[in-house]
């Protein structure tokens, strides 16, 4: 099922010989790690790095194990709310340069989303590359100056919420540099969730998130059946650092498939350590840009989902072994502290009644990997075919130290209804999004042939075309319910995202078989394999521009992503 197009015409000598001795390094190593077949790439416009470090001049990168690891994970800092008025949320959000040392004895330059006050030079903003926590509540209104010190335009994009489409940060909104400007929302009932923003300014968005720019929101609501259990926050960014410290450009690789680092932190820092002395309510983000993490804490560990991307789900979903997150996902999990061994579900705790069995609980070790299994997302090779899986990846140990270890006949069970979802309704219209790639070898070797440092020659497209921003991709009527349908018909996911709703996955489909979604979940991003295809439920209840796009950021900036106009 090779649907990838490859307009290999009128090849120069260079790119012909180049394509040709690639392909045969493909051939013998199987896959990317022989380079060498790739040297004469990094004469090319835009392509610094390509070499991986084995051509003369491009920075090589750092050691996998070259930042420190086994820091208790760092709780997340907060937003400072700047208002007295209830129900007023009140802050500045600049963003700027700001050094770190992760790597000993060699300091990076990241940008990075600072409070008011916070200098470069401060204590303030040594502690945390993520930016601060914005915790809310349903019904605020949030006001958030935003200043922009960096030296390109910018803005920040509320990612998930359902805000005003001029307050949404869109690539036609641009803050330059130097300049500031308000956001402002209020946060509608219903809208508790886990969000976050980042930047999204047309064409830089996956370079300004590579250099530190993403930042945590939860939205609380007024009930909340999960309030009692203590929360954890795991915001997990990728990096990927050159030898001497500074943050490595994007290759072509990254371009192509999206940028994966050497590193995955988690709230900034390598393999934290995670010590639970009690059941606790996990909100996970996936803040790379590219980097799919399908989270698991070993075997037989299980865990529950009770929450996605727009907030809780209505009933949990127990024994869990893994979950996938795609770039720009989030969820709710609840972690056991004793073992997380499968258990009686669903059975809520009366009084002093004794749990059963716990012999399989004390023989599990009290340890375990929070990690990212192996995913293959069907990465492309620079010849066709695509390259081997992503290897596991470890991001984080978790040591259980219950309270009580030899009573933990107290275990909580989780709300048998978290809260109720109604099904979106009847469609009135229909929407449909084609996602599709091609691969211009020749253009790509072209001397002088990038533009904004991205190659030419490779095109994400949406419906057809690559993101124009005075092109209408879609439009849609506000307060419609309509069904999406999402094709890939590239040979590579794509996580689909949408802005300033969130939507409900109806049924999906690959090769025919059609599955229907086994439980209703509200969600503003989804996975697509190739060859598949998502049908979603959604509604837009603000007239304005929307974007839709895909969360692979490379691929974003690369024009796969589209314009709804809402009327
Ligand atoms: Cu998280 Cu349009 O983005
Ligand atoms: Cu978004
Ligand atoms: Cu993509």
């Amino acid at each position: 099922m090779i649907r990838r197009e490859f307009l290999v015409r009128a090849l120069s000598v260079a790119a012909a010989s180049l394509f040709g001795r690639h392909a045969l390094a493909q051939d013998a190593a199987h896959g990317m790690h022989d380079m060498s077949g790739m040297q004469g790439m990094s004469d090319m416009p835009g392509m610094p790095g390509m070499a991986q470090g084995r051509t003369p001049g491009a920075a090589a990168l750092a050691a996998p194990d070259a930042l420190p690891s086994g820091a208790p994970l760092a709780a997340l800092r907060t937003l400072v709310n700047e208002s007295r008025e209830a129900g007023v949320f009140r802050a500045t959000l600049v963003a700027q340069p700001a050094q770190h040392t992760l790597m000993p004895g060699h300091p990076t330059t990241f940008w990075q989303y600072g409070q008011a006050g916070d200098h470069p030079d401060t204590a303030a903003m040594q502690g945390q590359v993520v930016g601060p926590l914005i915790d809310v509540r349903e019904g605020d209104t949030v006001e958030i100056r935003f200043v922009n010190r960096l030296p390109q335009a910018s803005t920040i994009h509320w990612h998930g919420l359902p805000v005003p489409p001029d307050q949404d940060g869109n690539p036609s909104d641009p803050v330059a540099p130097g300049a500031s400007r308000i956001y402002r929302f209020t946060l509608p009932p219903g809208s508790a969730g886990t969000y976050w923003y980042h930047p999204h300014p047309h064409m830089m968005s996956a370079e300004q998130v590579f250099r530190g720019l993403a930042g945590p929101i939860v939205v609380r609501a007024a009930v909340d059946p999960l309030a009692g259990w203590p929360e954890r926050h795991l915001f997990f960014s990728d990096l990927k650092l050159a030898s001497d410290g500074t943050i490595a450009p994007n290759d072509m690789m990254d371009w192509m498939n999206g940028r994966e680092g050497q590193f995955v932190l988690v709230n900034g820092a390598r393999r934290p350590l995670i010590v639970m002395a009690a059941d606790e309510r996990w909100r996970v983000w996936n803040a790379c840009n590219a980097r799919y993490l399908r989270l698991s804490l070993g075997k037989g560990r299980t865990f529950a989902q009770v929450g996605t991307d727009g907030g809780l789900l209505q009933q949990a979903r127990e024994g869990l072994t893994e979950l996938l997150l795609a770039p720009g996902e989030r969820a709710e999990l609840i972690v056991r502290s004793v073992g997380g061994t499968r258990e009686p579900e669903g059975q809520p705790q009366s009084g002093e009644s004794a749990q059963p069995d716990r012999s399989a609980t004390s023989a599990q070790s009290a340890r375990a990997i929070l990690s990212a299994e192996v995913y293959d997302r069907r990465k492309m090779a620079m010849s066709h075919g695509s390259l081997p899986p992503d290897s596991a990846h470890p991001l984080a140990d978790v040591q259980f130290e219950p309270r009580t270890p030899n009573a933990p006949g107290r275990a909580v069970a989780i709300p048998t209804t978290l809260r109720e979802i109604s099904p979106l309704g009847a469609p009135v219209s229909q929407k449909s999004v084609v996602f599709s790639e091609r691969m211009d070898m020749a253009a790509m070797h072209r001397p002088g042939a990038s533009r904004n440092g991205m190659p030419a020659g490779m095109t994400f497209m949406i419906n057809g075309a690559s993101f124009d921003p005075r092109r209408i991709t879609l439009t849609s009527r506000r307060g419609e319910v309509e069904r999406w349908s999402i094709e890939n018909r590239t040979d590579m996911d794509h996580p689909f995202h949408l802005h300033g709703t969130q939507f409900q996955i109806l049924e999906r489909e690959q090769e025919g078989v059609v599955t229907p979604e086994p439980y209703l979940a509200w969600r503003d991003t989804v996975n697509v394999q190739p060859g598949e295809t998502v049908r979603i439920a959604t509604m837009q209840n603000q007239a304005g521009e929307r974007m839709f796009h895909c969360h692979i950021l490379e691929h974003e900036d690369l024009g796969m992503m589209g314009m709804l106009k809402v009327i």
